[in-house]
């Protein structure tokens, strides 16, 4: 078997040293989390960034809408928290009821605040190489490669799914980093001849067990983004990872793997929104 991309661990030293930073500046980062409605994995994963917030030293404010909540309520309360001095970060957890567009949330979240990265200006800073914002996912994904000293430098990386909070903005990180990129989606043809010819794959597509091995180079660096949940009722990849496990040369868990990651680098790019709203008043 390749190595094991250990998510958890990795994460837990994040924040150990993002805590460190914090009290070492004496920053009071603070984020608000917008939660719509009352899906089970949403709350969850509130939950999970409000503990993690908590342990590292970043306030959390959530503020709860409900699930029939108007676009423009929303947009409302995004402004009020984009002019309150004592907040830093925004996030209104994904998915949003239908009534509600991501595209008109992304906009109305301040630029300076936006520690999803989703405003299109950031979008825009991150695929012209800027320094900014980047999506926690795949910066989560980045950092793995730095740690482990996966170089990604003219390497042939593949990724499947498009969208806005993982395919995309991963596509730009490894671009930025030197790689050669694909991204396949659902009306790609013959995915498995790209994925054959991947060094580094990053499942993203939502689909449980859709990378098999016959679909992996041997040596291939294997990422899984999926949480998906199996007929037993247990979390899983988008990778079958049982079976893909002996043909990577480095892959990652799910979960345990990219997940954590994703939290600790919202703490990440809390603090440097707190840092950086400190620098401007100045
Ligand atoms: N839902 C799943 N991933 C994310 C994320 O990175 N940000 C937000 N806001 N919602 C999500």
């Amino acid at each position: 078997m390749g190595v094991l991309i250990n998510g958890k661990e990795l994460a837990k030293k994040l924040r150990l040293n993002l805590k460190e930073k914090i009290e070492e500046e004496g920053l009071k980062p603070k984020l608000a989390v917008i939660l719509l409605g009352n899906d089970e994995a949403s709350k969850l994963y509130v939950k999970i960034k409000s503990k993690a917030c908590n342990e590292v030293g970043v306030e959390f404010e959530e503020f709860n809408l409900s699930e029939d909540a108007t676009e423009n309520e929303l947009l409302e309360l995004i402004e009020k928290l984009n002019n309150d001095k004592s907040i830093n970060g925004i996030l209104v957890q994904y998915p949003f009821p239908k009534q509600i567009r991501l595209r008109k949330v992304a906009e109305q979240i301040a630029p300076e605040k936006d520690v999803d990265g989703f405003n299109p200006y950031n979008v825009g800073k991150l695929i012209s190489g800027y320094d900014t914002f980047i999506p926690c996912t795949p910066y989560g994904i980045m950092k793995m490669f730095e740690e482990y000293k996966i170089d990604v430098e003219g390497k042939k990386a593949v990724i499947i799914g498009r969208s806005n909070i993982v395919g995309k903005p991963m596509a730009s990180c490894l671009l930025n980093a030197n790689a050669t990129v694909t991204i396949c989606h659902s009306k790609t043809k013959n995915i498995k001849d790209e994925l054959l010819q991947a060094d580094i794959i990053i499942a993203a597509c939502g689909k449980k067990h859709f990378v098999k091995s016959d679909m992996v180079k041997e040596g291939a660096v294997i990422i899984d983004v999926g949480t998906n949940v199996d007929e037993n009722g247990k979390v899983c990849g988008d990778v079958d990872f049982e079976n893909v496990k002996d043909k990577a040369s480095f892959i990652t868990p799910s979960p345990g793997g990219v997940g954590p990651m994703t939290v600790a680098m919202l703490i990440n790019n809390v603090v440097k929104a707190c840092e950086e709203q400190a620098n401007k008043a100045i």
